[in-house]
C-alpha cells in the first residue's frame, strides 16, 4: 500500500468513526424521547397543522358515539335543561361577556378551547356561563348575577392561603410603600426583607425580580447558557414552564425551538443523554409533572376519550430528582427547579424542601407576591452573576421596567410575614394527609355509586379521571358549574384548592361533585356501547379528520342515521 493510499484509508476510517459516533449520539437522543406526540414537538406541530376543522351538527352532537335514538334524546333533554339553568342563572355575567368578547382575544381563545373543537360552537352558542365575577369571600366567588360558586380555579395557582389573605397583603403592602409610590429603579426598603426571606427559603445566595413566571424562567435559562457556554436546554415531556418559545417547543409556538431537547420523564435513557452530551446548559423541572409524568397539562379541550391518566408517586419522583441532581452535578449542567406553580403550595420551603433535593436555580411566581404579578429567580452566586470580572464587555443582560415594583414588594413582604404566622403554619400541618384523605373519600363515594369518575391529586392540585370510554366527559364541567362549582377554562383537567378549605367547605364541594356526576349519568352522557374503547374512539376521530381533510364539504357533520 502506498503512503497516499494509507493516508486515504486512515482519513476514511476517521470520518466513518466520527459519523458513527454522531449517529450513536443522535440515536441516544431519539431513544430518550417519549413516543407520544407530546415527546416529539416538531412532529406535533406538523400534525396540528394538518388537523382540519369540522364540527357536529345538531343531531350528531348528541350521538358522536353512535348512541341509539333514546340515548340521544335523553342527552338532548339534559342539555336543554342545562341551557335553561345557565340562561336563568348566569344572565348578567353572560351578557357582559357577549358584549366584550369580540374585543378580548384571550376570551375568544379560552371560550373556543373549553371542549373538543367538534362540539365547541354548539356548546358556545347554547351554554353561556359568563367570564365575569364581582367578588370573592372565603373559598367562594360571586358572579354578576349574585351566584356564589365554590372556587376550584385557585386563580391559576396564586390562591394558596385564601382570597382574604391576599386582599390583606395587597392593602397592607400598598400602605407600607405609599410614601414612595410608583417610583422605579431604586428599591423600597421592604425589598431588603424580601431578599433575606427568599434567600432563607430557597437556601440560595442571590435573587432577581421579574414580572411573571415566564420571565423568571427566561432569565434562569439565559443565565445557565451564559455560564456554561452551552446552548441547549432540557425540559421534560409535557412540562409547562410558561409561554416563552424555547420552553414551549410544540403546538402553540409558530417557530420550532431548535435549542430545546424534550426528554422522557422518569427514564434512565434521559439520564444517559445528560451524562453523554456536551451541549446541555440546563435541565428544567416542573415538579407538577410528578402528578402526570410525560403528560401535558390536562384540559377538557383534549378530552376526546377517557384516556386521561394521573397518579402521584412521591418516592419514585424523589428518587428521579436525586438522580437528576447527581448527573447535573457530574456534568456541570445547571439544575433549575421551576417552582412557579407548586412553590409554596406543597410545603412552606417549596418543592426543594418537599422532595429533599436542592437545585442551582429556582424560579418562583404566582402566590409569592401576595396576589400581585411576579416572577423570581433565586440561585447560587456563580450562576446568578451577570458579568465577568476578566471580560467586562461579556455580560448577561436582564432588566425590566417594573421589576421590584414597590407595590409588589410591599405585598410580597406581607406574604412572607404571614408565612410565619401560626394560622398559616397550621394550614401546612399534615397537608398531604388531609388532601389525600379528601380525594380518597370522594373516590370511595363515586365508586359506591358506580359513577365513572375519579380524582387524582398532588396535594391540593387535583385532576378528574374517567373510568369508562366516552366521548362526552368534557360535558361534566357544565354539570359542575350548574352545581355551583367554578372551574377555570381547562375544566375538569385541573382543580386547584386553596389551603383554607375547611372540612365543611370541602364536604359541600364533594356533595356537589357527586350530584353533578349523578345528573350527568342520568342524562345518559356516559352511556357506552359494549364495543367502545378509548382506542376505537381515537381511531374514529382520526377517520373523521381524514374524511374532513379530503372532503371539506363535511365541515358540519351530521349523523349517518339522520341523513
Ligand atoms: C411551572 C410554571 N412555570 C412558569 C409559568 C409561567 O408563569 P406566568 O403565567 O406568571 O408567566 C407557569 C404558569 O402557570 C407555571 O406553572
Amino acid at each position: 500500500m502506498t503512503l497516499s493510499e494509507t493516508l486515504l484509508y486512515t482519513g476514511v476510517a476517521i470520518v466513518a468513526l466520527v459519523l458513527l459516533r454522531k449517529l450513536q449520539v443522535r440515536l441516544r437522543l431519539s431513544a430518550a424521547k417519549h413516543r407520544s406526540l407530546t415527546g416529539h414537538s416538531r412532529m406535533a406541530r406538523r400534525f396540528a397543522a394538518l388537523v382540519p376543522f369540522y364540527e357536529y351538527g345538531d343531531d350528531r352532537f348528541f350521538r358522536a358515539d353512535d348512541a341509539p335514538d333514546a340515548v340521544a334524546a335523553n342527552r338532548r333533554m339534559g342539555f336543554m335543561r342545562l341551557v335553561g339553568i345557565f340562561e336563568q342563572r348566569f344572565a348578567k355575567s353572560a351578557a357582559l361577556t357577549a358584549e366584550v368578547q369580540d374585543g378580548i382575544s384571550d376570551l375568544q381563545f379560552t371560550a373556543r378551547y373549553r371542549v373538543p373543537f367538534q362540539f365547541s360552537r354548539y356548546v358556545r352558542e347554547h351554554l353561556k356561563g359568563g367570564s365575569f365575577l364581582a367578588s370573592s369571600s372565603g373559598v367562594t366567588v360571586t358572579d354578576l348575577d349574585g351566584n356564589r360558586l365554590y372556587d376550584l380555579t385557585g386563580s391559576y395557582g396564586v390562591n394558596v392561603f385564601g382570597y382574604a389573605s391576599y386582599k390583606e397583603c395587597i392593602a397592607r403592602g400598598a400602605a407600607r410603600v405609599r410614601d414612595l409610590g410608583p417610583v422605579l429603579g431604586a428599591y423600597h426598603p421592604v425589598t431588603a426583607y424580601n431578599v433575606k426571606r427568599l434567600k432563607e427559603i430557597s437556601g440560595l445566595d442571590e435573587v432577581s425580580f421579574h414580572m411573571s413566571g415566564t420571565e423568571a424562567v427566561m432569565q434562569a435559562v439565559r443565565l445557565a447558557r451564559y455560564h456554561t457556554g452551552r446552548r441547549n436546554l432540557v425540559r421534560f415531556c409535557g412540562a409547562y414552564h410558561g409561554w416563552w418559545g424555547d420552553v414551549q417547543p410544540g403546538v402553540g409556538n409558530p417557530l420550532a425551538a431548535r435549542e430545546t431537547y424534550t426528554l422522557k420523564d422518569l427514564d434512565a435513557k434521559s439520564l444517559r443523554v445528560l451524562s453523554t452530551r456536551n451541549d446541555i446548559a440546563c435541565v428544567l423541572i416542573n415538579p407538577l409533572q410528578a402528578l402526570h409524568p410525560n403528560g401535558a397539562a390536562p384540559g377538557d379541550s383534549t378530552l376526546v376519550d377517557s384516556g386521561r391518566n394521573a397518579h402521584f408517586d412521591r418516592a419514585a419522583y424523589t428518587e428521579w430528582l436525586k438522580k437528576l441532581r447527581a448527573v447535573c452535578t457530574e456534568r456541570k449542567i445547571v439544575l433549575i427547579f421551576d417552582e412557579v406553580f407548586v412553590g409554596f403550595r406543597l410545603a412552606r420551603g417549596g418543592a426543594q424542601e418537599y422532595f429533599g433535593v436542592r437545585a442551582d436555580l429556582v424560579t418562583y411566581g404566582k402566590t409569592i407576591a401576595g396576589g400581585l404579578p411576579i416572577g423570581v429567580v433565586c440561585g447560587r452566586k456563580e450562576v446568578m452573576r451577570r458579568f465577568r470580572e476578566d471580560r467586562p464587555a461579556d455580560i448577561c443582560f436582564a432588566r425590566g421596567t417594573f421589576n421590584a415594583h414597590p407595590y409588589v414588594m410591599g405585598s410580597m413582604c406581607e406574604f412572607f410575614e404571614r408565612l410565619d404566622s401560626a394560622p398559616i403554619a397550621a394550614l401546612y400541618r399534615d397537608l398531604d394527609a388531609l388532601w389525600n384523605s379528601r380525594a380518597h373519600a370522594l373516590n370511595e363515594r363515586l365508586r359506591a355509586q358506580d359513577l365513572p369518575v375519579r380524582v387524582a391529586n398532588l396535594s391540593s392540585i387535583w385532576t378528574v379521571l374517567y373510568t369508562r370510554p366516552s366521548r362526552y366527559n368534557w360535558m361534566f364541567q357544565y354539570y359542575l358549574r350548574a352545581e355551583g362549582l367554578a372551574l377555570s377554562w381547562v375544566g375538569t383537567g385541573r382543580f386547584i384548592f386553596s389551603l383554607n378549605y375547611s372540612d365543611a367547605d370541602f364536604a359541600a364541594v364533594a356533595d356537589r361533585f357527586l350530584s353533578a356526576a349523578q345528573a350527568m349519568q342520568r342524562d345518559a352522557w356516559w352511556w357506552t356501547a359494549p364495543t367502545l374503547t378509548n382506542k376505537s374512539i381515537k381511531r374514529r376521530v382520526l377517520k373523521e379528520m381524514i374524511q374532513a381533510r379530503w372532503s371539506p364539504s363535511m365541515g358540519s357533520m351530521s349523523s349517518p342515521r339522520s341523513k
